[in-house]
């Protein structure tokens, strides 16, 4: 049994990897080419500046310093104005309600993200009371795949990576746990999480059935 729970943000707590996508298509259509929701897969979990490597080389474009770190800021600029509007409606189903389970299980909660954002929308969303440490992409240097994250996360959490599980939509963040020495529980599909001990299609399915009322 697990002593602590760490939860990846984006795609896991909150529906925001839709819109990292749109803004990564729209500005490689700015660039002149086509960005695939399969393509975007390799992006998720990764930080910023990966991401943007990444789309590049879907392209074929290699462009300098300077240029990239432009575009990153344009894309970023994108993604902060289309959570302009964000608040807790749009929390995946049952985040909310597996983390308060978690708390009141008595488990340490922390939050492990390669955003840079997260704690913006975690304030966004009403839920940055529930966590005991949170680090994200402002904390850490090594993005995932690397452990760093995840180990951090474990020991802020003053326990061991083996008594901490994850929760994680990216197959990137599956391996980084698993290099962190931690259980993973996948969210998503099956089929490109394929190294989680556990894979669900959302948090909602791990909590117990809604009681039926009977009157
Ligand atoms: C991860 C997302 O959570 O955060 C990635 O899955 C994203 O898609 C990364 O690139 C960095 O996010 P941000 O908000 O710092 O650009
Ligand atoms: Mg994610």
């Amino acid at each position: 049994q697990s002593r602590g729970a760490i939860f990846d943000l984006d795609g896991v707590i909150v529906d925001t990897a839709r819109y990292h996508y749109l803004a990564w298509r729209r500005l490689a259509s700015e660039l002149g080419f086509e960005f695939s929701l399969a393509d975007n897969e390799r992006l998720k979990g990764v930080s910023r500046a990966r991401s943007l490597e990444l789309l590049l080389e879907a392209g074929g474009l290699s462009l300098g310093v300077e240029k990239k770190a432009a575009l990153a800021e344009k894309k970023n600029r994108w993604y902060v104005e289309s959570l302009a509007r964000m608040d807790g409606s749009e929390l995946l189903p049952g985040a909310r309600d597996y983390l308060l389970a978690q708390r009141a299980a008595g488990r340490r909660v922390a939050l492990g993200s390669a955003s840079k954002n997260a704690g913006m929308i975690l304030q966004r969303l009403g839920i940055a009371g529930l966590f005991d440490a949170v680090i994200d992409g402002t904390r850490v240097t090594n993005a995932k795949p690397d452990p760093e994250v995840f180990l951090l996360a474990a020991r802020e959490l003053a326990l061991a990576p083996a008594d901490c599980v994850v929760f994680e939509d990216a197959a990137a963040g599956v391996e980084a746990a698993r290099r962190a020495g931690m259980r993973v529980v996948g969210i998503g599909d099956a089929a490109i999480l394929r190294d989680a001990d556990l894979v669900v299609s959302g948090l909602d399915r791990l909590l117990p059935a809604a009681s039926v009322p009977t009157a």
